[in-house]
């Protein structure tokens, strides 16, 4: 039963796109589990580039079926815009791709009260709701990517979310909803000073979109555990990363979702042990978009710098992504939780020229030293970052295909990280290409019985 799983162990944008277009032609089946189309990653086919926000990296891979998984925040119109965006090169992807009917949908109201609520968290942190008198203080803005992701599963925690498999008639459709957008109305124009969402534009958005994507659906949690039972691999894709967790992460300025290793069973619907190797992808410095605490932050011009240098910008929303060195304390937080077998490491190459690069291995708190990762938000804001130096590649390398092309300085930076975080490094991403990737260890799938070549 190989099951293979890749997540991101930092604020996402680890790299993690790339690692899984290289795995993915090795698997039989690719399943992405969580998250929405806030997440974005760069596929290449040939010369030509792709950013999938939905789709599953396999999709380009002959003979991987892909799976979009129940616990994916589903933008019908998104995903279809994806398989089309393929579809004018050429490429059907329909044949290799299913969508579990238990995936919700994300609905246009979904992404008025994402926007609609970042709008209302003014920077000065007062909050004057339609009708209000009194100056109510607001929290501050998460900076979301207005993807409508939080409200969709906000949405299915309250139990007023729709799934696909609800929205496939369309009188079903139409009488779940109306309920739904009366109480998404009272919000947005009542609270809010938002313009509404009406039924019959939203019916005439998702209803011709999930009628194209009818012959996809399917129990994707059935199919992915048959192809387990029958010993074929499967990749499991996990979207943002460890630190953005909903239970996990730094809470409240996380995305909605189960980011870490521990969403990939009820995201997929299939059994916790259906997972055999985990590996955690990281930057070999940190990088975070929107707001919340980040205590190894670089202020200042040597954060631009190392921005410029790694093209640190988003690839959903473009913002620029602050820039950190890489923090120990974090990562043996994200790896523990996650049970990360092995460590993938990215963008080590942008390091290079560094004699020496700090690392992250306590934060000090007013007069605590600390070398665990606290779920206290203004503990993490208050945090001063402990550094040690490790030694950094001396030379360039960016594209190295062999060992022998990477500097002395690079292991020993690997080794350094290896030391502080107590896991493995597997693989050594050195550059956007699919095949700059160095191999530092054995078959990541172990002693599969899967019918894919190996990893
Ligand atoms: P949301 O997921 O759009 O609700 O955004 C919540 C937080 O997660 C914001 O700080 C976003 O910038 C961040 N976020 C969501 N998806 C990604 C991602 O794929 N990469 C990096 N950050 C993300």
């Amino acid at each position: 039963m190989p099951g293979l799983l890749v997540v991101g162990l930092q604020w996402g944008d680890e790299g993690k796109g790339k690692i899984l277009d290289a795995l993915s032609s090795t698997a039989d089946v690719v399943v992405r589990y969580q998250g929405g189309s806030n997440a974005g990653h760069t596929v290449y086919h040939g010369e030509k580039k792709f950013v999938f926000h939905l789709l599953p990296t396999g999709v380009l891979a002959d003979g991987v079926t892909n799976v979009v998984g129940n616990g994916v925040a589903l933008d019908v119109v998104q995903l279809l815009r994806e398989i089309d965006e393929l579809a004018a090169s050429g490429i059907d992807v329909t044949p290799r791709l299913r969508i579990a009917e238990r995936a919700h949908i994300v609905l246009p109201h979904h992404k008025a009260l994402d926007a609609a609520r970042e709008d209302i968290r003014p920077p000065s942190g007062v909050f004057r709701g339609i009708g209000e008198t009194d100056d109510a203080p607001m929290s501050q803005p998460i900076g979301t990517t207005r993807r409508g992701i939080g409200p969709c599963y906000a949405d299915k925690a309250a139990r007023l979310g729709i799934r696909v498999v609800d929205a496939l008639d369309p009188d079903r459709l139409e009488a779940r909803l109306h309920p739904v957008l009366k109480e998404a109305n009272a919000l947005l124009a009542g609270v809010y000073g938002a313009q509404r969402v009406e039924l019959d534009e939203t019916m005439a958005e998702i209803g011709p979109a999930i009628d194209r994507i009818r012959d996809l659906v399917c129990d994707g949690g059935g199919l992915i555990r048959s192809r387990l039972a029958d010993g074929k691999r499967v990749l499991f894709e996990g979207a943002q990363g460890a630190l953005l967790d909903i239970d996990h992460g730094t809470y409240p300025f996380v995305t909605s979702s189960s980011s870490t290793a521990l969403g990939a069973a009820v995201g997929s619907g299939v059994p916790a042990r259906a997972v055999d190797h985990i590996v955690g992808v990281a930057k070999a410095y940190t990088t975070r978009v929107g707001a919340g605490p980040f205590p190894s932050e670089i202020h200042g011009p040597e954060g631009v710098a190392l921005r410029e240098a790694g093209a640190e910008f988003g690839a959903t929303t473009g913002r620029p992504r602050r820039c950190g060195w890489f923090d120990a304390v974090a990562m043996r937080y994200a790896v523990e939780l996650s049970g990360v077998d092995s460590v993938c490491l990215t963008k080590l190459d942008v390091l290079a020229g560094r004699e020496t690069i700090p690392i992250v291995t306590a934060y000090q708190i007013g007069d605590r030293r600390i070398e665990s990762f606290p779920a206290d938000v203004s503990d993490l804001e208050a945090a001063k970052p402990v550094t040690t130096d490790a030694p950094g590649p001396a030379t360039p390398f960016l594209d190295a295909r062999e060992r022998s092309a990477v500097p002395e300085g690079a292991f020993a930076y690997v080794g350094a990280v290896e030391k502080a975080i107590g896991r493995p490094v597997s693989m050594l991403s050195t550059g956007p290409d699919r095949d700059a990737l160095i191999r530092l260890t054995g078959d990541l799938w172990g002693e599969s019985t899967g019918s894919g070549p190996t990893a």
